[in-house]
């Protein structure tokens, strides 16, 4: 495994790569990595010959309040994945080597990035797709795996890919849970034992609305109102948004006629988690514990 820091030494890598006729699988993760980048890992390795992952903790999707300074890092215990996964390269570059002095240059993806998430951070997916499109311009992969627990943020980088012309297969692989539900990620060390257990209420939730679906009811409000409930139910958890909307547009809907997201953004204490389910594709509902 190579330990790449400089931008001009990955480009480098990465033409001479090409010029040798191997393909790129690329995973763009923010470290700290658990289950859910060890199944993007897992599922990339067979996509193509070099398999490279970037661990970035990219500054412009935070917004001033949020736990940028704080996000949990840790380079030595993410080796040992790295490792165990047959990562050929782990690109690290530091905040100032992919946002010089001077840097003014942003994606914007007008629509998909107002609602759900965009609406308490306005900022995010700029940051996002912004940072995803230097790191493709960087790794130059033919392959971009992404979770499905941020689906919106994979909604946003397949239009910009398919907007923006960029030469890219992006895939999205299905959320990973712990033992009990709870999805998989970074920000779930925050937790303390008894905020875990209220985490809880996310999945709980999730299924209540799946269950609900798979009973025949496509009324959205009826479905909202139930899984509001349990949300609500728990005294530590704080809605930021719960909504069921197209999967391709992120536009809310009254009635579920074809494939929809129930998705929702919860506070549990300082911590702010997403969860979601896709209503209506069974295959897509492949959830890995
Ligand atoms: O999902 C993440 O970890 C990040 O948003 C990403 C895609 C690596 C961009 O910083």
């Amino acid at each position: 495994m190579k330990l790449i820091t400089s931008i001009n030494e990955m480009q480098q890598f990465s033409t001479d790569a090409k010029r040798r006729g191997k393909s790129i699988v690329f995973v763009p993760t923010m470290g700290h990595l658990h289950g859910g980048h060890a199944s993007l890992l897992k599922k990339g390795r067979g996509l193509g010959d070099m398999l490279v992952m970037s661990i970035f903790v990219n500054p412009i999707q935070f917004g001033p309040k949020e736990d940028y300074a704080s996000y949990p890092r840790d380079l030595k215990g993410d080796m040992a994945l790295v490792e165990a996964h047959k990562v050929d390269v782990v690109f690290n570059p530091t905040a100032e080597e992919m946002y010089p002095e001077g840097f003014q240059t942003y994606i914007d993806i007008e629509r998909l990035s107002k609602p759900l998430c965009g609406i308490s951070r306005p900022w995010h997916f700029r940051g996002v797709a912004t940072v995803v499109a230097k790191l493709f311009n960087i790794v130059k992969p033919d392959t971009a795996l992404f979770g499905e627990k941020d689906l919106q943020q994979l909604q946003v980088i397949k239009r910009m890919v398919h907007d923006l012309n960029m030469e890219v297969n992006v895939i999205g692989a299905p959320i990973v849970r712990e033992i009990d539900g709870l999805a998989m990620s970074s920000r779930n060390v925050y937790l303390n034992k008894e905020q875990r257990k209220a985490a809880l209420c996310l999945y709980n939730a999730v299924v209540k609305g799946k269950d609900m679906f798979h009973n025949g009811i496509k009324d959205t409000r009826v479905i909202l109102k139930e899984v509001r409930n349990i949300v609500e139910s728990e005294p530590l958890a704080v809605i930021d948004y719960i909504q069921i909307c197209n999967i391709n547009t992120l536009e809310g809907l009254e009635k579920i006629t074809e494939k929809a997201l129930l998705a929702l953004a919860v506070t549990i204490g300082k911590t702010r988690l997403i969860d979601n389910t896709v209503l209506g594709n069974e295959q897509r509902e492949q959830y890995i514990f």
